[in-house]
């Protein structure tokens, strides 16, 4: 790929945000961030533009609540055309982590999520927006 270079004018303390930031999420350099910076918004973008893009759901449950899976099961179903794969996880005696790979447009996406994250006995869910 092509790389360009290009100077950048900033107020100092924007700066200052900029390099502690890069820090803290221990990027390599300034370059880095920004890059990463521009594509999370493009991302964002496509998302609140109910574009074609890709995720995660992630659910924590205990697989003792009624009927909780096969309710999960039936959604899921449903939605089959926008699920890639589902990792199941047991994390202890009770609980189980579920990981959905999606991928299609984003309202549809949001719309599976919260069905699954609103269920009945869900412990912990998170959509995670991510694409190219
Ligand atoms: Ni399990």
């Amino acid at each position: 790929m092509n790389i360009k270079r290009f100077g950048v004018s900033l107020e100092d303390d924007l700066l200052q945000a900029l390099d502690e930031f890069a820090a803290k999420n221990k990027f390599p350099n300034r370059s880095q961030v920004i890059r990463h910076l521009i594509r999370k918004n493009l991302v964002t973008q496509r998302w609140e533009g109910n574009q074609e893009v890709a995720g995660a759901i992630v659910l924590v449950y205990d697989h003792h609540k009624r009927d909780l899976q096969h309710n999960s099961t039936h959604i899921q179903h449903d939605f089959q055309d926008l699920i890639l794969s589902v990792q199941h996880v047991h994390l202890d005696h009770n609980h189980c982590l579920e990981t959905i790979a999606v991928k299609g447009k984003a309202d549809s996406l949001t719309e599976l999520a919260n069905r699954l994250i609103g269920l009945k006995g869900i412990f912990h869910g998170e959509l995670v927006m991510s694409g190219i």
